[in-house]
């Protein structure tokens, strides 16, 4: 069942998903994803798949040593029953030879060293750079962006034995993860959520954390009074000089969130390390998945982070990631573990496919490249 001889790891159609989260608020449409890329989607530009392919050149066949991973798309078509997936981490074991493989092949596409974040030396204050999603608009990089963009990237000869991607399903709550979470030689967060109330579950520890713009209108009010600004303020304290990565050139509606936060960091000498990815990761991480036939649209913050982490940690763990309404008991989980956030994960109204994505993560599980914890963590 695999499309090509060489290495399949995924071996047919088996189901996937991600998370995401997408909301319809006064008339305006709000896609807010916790572990996605884009919270604001004002004018949803989609750039046709193709065009995509073309900019980046992506269009090249599968080259000898790749791997192809094969999940059925059909995104309601799930082989497996959610309660099959409560003991997962039983037996599982990491495949060292494959973690190479596919480290190898999203290489061919993308290099989370370079990726990461564009550097101070690619622009000058007042260059104009189009939106990635929306190459006919353009914004100017400002003074106070280009002084927080990295000299180096934040990632440069990074290597870790072990790394945890934190997503923010509710499926986290009273899992007890939080040792295990921070255990980790490196730990990448999404989204700004809050660790502090949930640290049982979630754990503290963060080296890399996540932060769509959108997260400053729908959590911090716009940062438009002093309350507002003291509590982001006191979020990013947390971060404790670590990474906060920031996909500030996806779509135009960003970009003054962008300046404010950077404002903020400037303004009040804040430990953080900022990060704004490259131009080309989205399109490149995209790229990667589609030689693998999954068609994935908008790559979800987690299949992002899961894709640049292949770079440089030897064994990924996914904690929080789970695009169900309900656990394999039936119980209700919630989107987000800390919020009353709802999304319909099987819409396809949003930019996200989380069920297909999770398929996909799921095949890598069972094959040890990833581990994914869905359940209760049993850390002794
Ligand atoms: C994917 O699954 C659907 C639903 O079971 C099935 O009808 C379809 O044939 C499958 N597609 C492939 C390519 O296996
Ligand atoms: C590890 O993955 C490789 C590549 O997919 C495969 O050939 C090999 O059989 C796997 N090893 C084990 C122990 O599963
Ligand atoms: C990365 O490693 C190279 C070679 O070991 C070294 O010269 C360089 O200074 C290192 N850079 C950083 C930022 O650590
Ligand atoms: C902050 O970072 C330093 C250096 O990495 C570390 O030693 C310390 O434990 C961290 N503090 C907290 C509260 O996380």
């Amino acid at each position: 069942m695999c499309a090509s001889g060489e290495h399949s790891f995924f071996s047919s159609s088996h189901t996937c998903s991600r998370c995401v989260c997408e909301m319809w608020l006064t008339r305006k449409r709000w896609t807010i994803c916790t572990i996605s890329i884009l919270l604001i989607v004002y004018k949803t530009t989609d750039i046709g798949r193709n065009e995509a392919h073309q900019r980046t050149g992506l269009t090249r066949k599968s080259e000898p040593g790749s791997f192809r991973l094969m999940v059925n798309s059909s995104e309601k078509h799930f082989s497996f029953d959610l309660r099959d997936l409560s003991d997962m981490g039983v037996g599982w074991k990491s495949n060292a030879t494959l973690v190479t493989i596919i480290r190898k092949d999203v290489l061919r596409f993308l290099d989370a060293e370079r990726d990461v974040s564009v550097l101070k030396s690619s622009f000058k204050p007042g260059d104009k750079v189009r939106y990635v999603l929306d190459r006919r608009r353009t914004f100017d990089i400002s003074q106070t962006l280009h002084s927080l963009l990295p000299e180096v990237s934040p990632l440069k000869n990074k290597s870790f034995k072990t790394c945890a991607v934190v997503g923010n399903s509710g499926v986290l709550l009273k899992s007890r993860c939080g040792k295990e979470i921070d255990s980790h030689g490196f730990v990448i967060r999404c989204n700004l959520a809050p660790l502090e109330e949930f640290a049982d579950d979630v754990g503290l520890r963060s080296d890399f954390t996540t932060m769509n713009p959108s997260v400053i209108p729908r959590v911090y009010g716009g940062l438009q009074d002093e309350r507002q600004r003291d509590s982001f303020i006191r979020r990013l304290q947390q971060l404790n000089n670590s990474v906060l990565w920031i996909p500030a050139f996806m779509v135009k509606g960003g970009e003054r969130h962008v300046e404010i936060v950077n404002e903020l960091i400037l303004k009040h000498k804040l430990k953080v390390r900022t990060a704004y990815p490259s131009l080309r990761l989205i399109h490149a991480v995209r790229g990667f998945w589609l030689t693998n036939k999954i068609n994935i649209k908008r790559p979800s913050t987690g299949l992002l982070m899961y894709t640049m982490a292949t770079r440089f940690c030897d064994e990924i763990h996914l904690y929080g990631f789970w695009p169900f309404p309900k656990d394999g008991k039936g119980n209700p989980v919630k989107y987000h573990y800390y919020d009353g956030l709802k999304y319909r994960y099987f819409s396809s109204a949003g930019p996200h496919r989380m069920p297909l994505e999770f398929k996909t993560l799921k095949t890598l599980h069972s094959k040890g490249a990833l581990k994914l914890t869905t359940s209760e963590c049993t850390y002794a």
